[in-house]
């Protein structure tokens, strides 16, 4: 906890120009400078490439992209954009939480997993997810809300202390909008095995994230 009030205040003390900011990588190494935290991440490594070896084809990319991503009732373009990661493995960091209200931002994941993938298939799933994240913010909301109701996807509530660990490469996910306050995370994908054809990262170059 002390890690995540140390990041905040490097967060919270910069100046507002992106280019001023704490990078996500130094953020990161902040973390890694406790020991539950570097074992927590060789361990889902290991795992990961262990899997990887059995069951993908082709040759890993290993470095891992970090990204701060903050949420608030005007931020919302990041809210309910239902999709698949680029990478095998994702840690997610909750920094600081939304008030419990009805849509704090919580992670949302889709009950059933994608069990194999071509490029192509891979490739489609993201212009698929392309236009549906174009869609105007309420329409994308109530697409989120009906599939919560139907059973569809599960609502993740997250701690501060804790980190989350999952496939998002074969678990669909998004996340709700915040309607109060600010909710702060830090990802780290980590295996990008180059099934989106580069889409990924010119995406990632045009949102600049
Ligand atoms: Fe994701």
């Amino acid at each position: 906890m002390q890690a995540i009030a140390e990041i905040n205040e490097a967060i919270d003390t910069s100046p507002g120009n992106v280019s001023e900011r704490p990078h996500p990588e130094a953020i990161a190494e902040i973390l890694r400078r406790g020991d539950a935290f570097r074992q927590l991440e060789e361990t889902a490594c290991a795992d990961t490439r262990a899997m990887a070896a059995r069951a993908v084809p082709g040759v890993l990319r290993p470095e891992p992209v970090h990204v701060i991503r903050c949420a608030d009732p005007v931020r919302r373009r990041d809210s309910h954009c239902r999709h698949y990661d680029s990478h095998l493995l994702t840690m997610l960091i909750p920094l600081k939480l939304a008030p419990d209200c009805a849509c704090n931002g919580d992670l949302l994941m889709y009950r059933r997993p994608r069990l194999s993938v071509s490029t192509l298939g891979n490739v489609m799933c993201k212009v698929t997810h392309g236009i549906h994240r174009k869609l105007p913010f309420e329409w994308r909301k109530w697409l989120t809300l009906h599939d919560l109701r139907r059973g569809h996807c599960a609502r993740v509530p997250v701690q501060l202390g804790s980190v989350y660990v999952f496939n998002g490469f074969a678990l669909k996910h998004s996340n709700l909008d915040v309607e109060m306050g600010q909710r702060r995370s830090l990802l780290i994908h980590y295996y990008d095995p180059g099934h989106s054809l580069g889409l990924s990262e010119l995406v990632r170059r045009v949102r600049g994230v």
